[in-house]
């Protein structure tokens, strides 16, 4: 028999080096034994390890097999180790082997690698954060239970969604802890370590609530999805059993109406919760489009005729961003149609971009408006507008991922760096999002029609400059 020890449960460095001299060795899989610092096995294995002799036997290691293979390590079960030194055995011989799907050993290992994915998922979907107080400011910790051994490949999601918030997620194997510069991981925790309840609790509630749409309720899929195991540590559960029961009562009435009102207070809540509720539903435009048209995340919805969403292809390299829809896109229900959108089709047609291959959205994806009369005064939304809208934005920019994304005007420029930027000092510059994202901010298309007769031309040509130098850059990140 033939040990490795490997540091942790997820060491795969260690894994691949033991890997390696095995097969130098040429050790058949069923003379391993693989033993993880800490486990009461390791403690018992006796070092029988050799050192590896001339590398007699040459072996290869598919790039395939390692992709599989590092997310399979994740996988909860001692038997992943020798497993999977199995299939790097029997590559060696049929070097065809990944492709055949009905291998038992491939299938199984296959299935491991899936049940690791759905296991991220979740927790991307289920971590509830709340909130301490330290002595240097809030913290946000989370309880989370994972099936298998996934908070290290996991924590970069959670730095690259909350880089700007001190938190930690305490799990039984192992915590991660982010100070807002530094990633750190500790030894796992227990469920008493992780605070209960805070301030945050009710909001969550109300936020839950408001998305929530009894008319895409299923509700086996939803208790299949939010297994009880996460349920205990979600606050909204408390509201789910009375949303299924009152979603049966009335059909097709929104529920909750009024649980919007407890948001006004906490923009932050609104922050953190970008909404991952549904995350593990394949994301794609359609699907947030519908879930977007019942959205009461601010009062907008009140007046407003319906939700404008985005519009265009999901692979677009351009994504266009203005501030909220204008009467006529209320009416219409798309977005840049009305006089500000014409002359934003003009612009970008000089500039020599196909608006037809961007895709193009707001901020803020309600109308909101004063009414004057017969007619609706278009009026700016405000930041706790624009904070609550957000997280339908960074839905379609985690879909489109675009190479570029142009902030037309202030608060479409808020929206896309979550704070206010200066116009006139940032304009046609390509600046750099938290996620790594390029984006360049320019003037909003309506200004141009309040400018001074004057200083049309001038401000037109300003804006087209803007553009093609937008047109300039994506053709070049193609090219590279
Ligand atoms: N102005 C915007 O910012 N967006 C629209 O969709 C229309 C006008
Ligand atoms: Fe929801 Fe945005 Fe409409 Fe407010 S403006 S209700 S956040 S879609």
């Amino acid at each position: 028999m033939q040990t490795a020890h490997l540091a942790s449960q997820t060491d795969f460095t260690g894994w691949r080096a033991a890997a390696r001299r095995f097969l130098m060795n040429s050790v058949p899989p069923s003379e391993t034994i693989w033993t993880v610092e800490g486990d009461a096995a390791d403690l018992l294995a006796l070092d029988t390890t050799e050192t590896a002799r001339p590398a007699s036997m040459a072996f290869s290691v598919p790039r395939a097999f390692l992709a599989l293979a590092e997310d399979a390590i994740a996988y909860r079960d001692p038997a992943r180790f020798t497993l999977l030194y199995e299939l790097l055995w029997r590559l060696q011989q049929d070097k065809t082997l990944l492709s055949i799907s009905f291998d038992p050993l491939v299938h199984r290992i296959g299935g491991m690698v899936k049940a690791v994915h759905r296991d991220k998922h979740k927790m991307h979907a289920f971590v509830r954060f709340r909130e301490i107080t330290e002595n240097d400011g809030p913290r946000f910790v989370a309880w989370f239970e994972p099936a298998h051994y996934i908070v290290e490949s996991n924590a970069a999601f959670f730095v690259r969604r909350f880089p700007n918030m001190r938190w930690s997620i305490l799990t039984p194997d192992l915590c991660a802890h982010w100070d807002g510069a530094e990633l750190a991981f500790s030894p796992g925790a227990t469920i008493d370590m992780a605070p209960k309840d805070d301030r945050l609790e009710e909001t969550w509630r109300s936020y839950y609530a408001a998305i929530f749409n009894p008319a895409r309720l299923k509700v086996k899929a939803m208790t299949k999805e939010m297994a009880q195991k996460y349920w205990r540590n979600l606050p909204e559960a408390a509201l789910i059993k009375p949303l299924i029961a009152s979603a049966a009562r009335t059909t097709g009435a929104m529920i909750a109406a009024d649980a919007t009102e407890a948001l006004a207070h906490s923009q932050r809540m609104v922050e953190m919760a970008k909404p991952d509720l549904f995350a593990d539903e394949p994301e794609d435009i359609r699907a947030i489009k519908k879930e977007a048209a019942h959205c009461k995340m601010c009062p907008l919805y009140k007046d407003a005729t319906q939700t404008v969403f985005g519009e265009g292809p999901s692979d677009a390299e351009i994504m266009l961003v203005g501030e909220q829809p204008g009467d006529k896109e209320d009416l219409a229900g798309k977005p840049f149609v009305g006089p500000a959108g014409q002359l934003l089709d003009r612009a970008l047609d000089d500039a020599g971009i196909d608006r037809d291959k961007t895709y193009v959205t707001n901020a803020v994806k309600h109308f909101k408006f004063t009414p004057r009369g017969k007619i609706r005064l278009h009026q700016k939304p405000n930041t706790s507008e624009i904070r609550a809208c957000n997280p339908w934005l960074q839905r379609e920019r985690a879909i489109v991922k675009p190479k570029l994304i142009i902030a037309l005007g202030a608060t479409a420029a808020q929206g896309v760096f979550g704070k206010a930027m200066p116009i006139g000092k940032n304009r046609g510059h390509m600046l750099t999002l938290d996620d790594g994202t390029t984006a360049m901010i320019t003037v909003h298309p309506s200004y141009l029609l309040r400018v001074l007769d004057q200083d049309k031309d001038r401000e037109y040509a300003a804006f087209v400059h803007d553009l093609k130098l937008a047109a300039k850059f994506t053709k070049r990140a193609k090219a590279a």
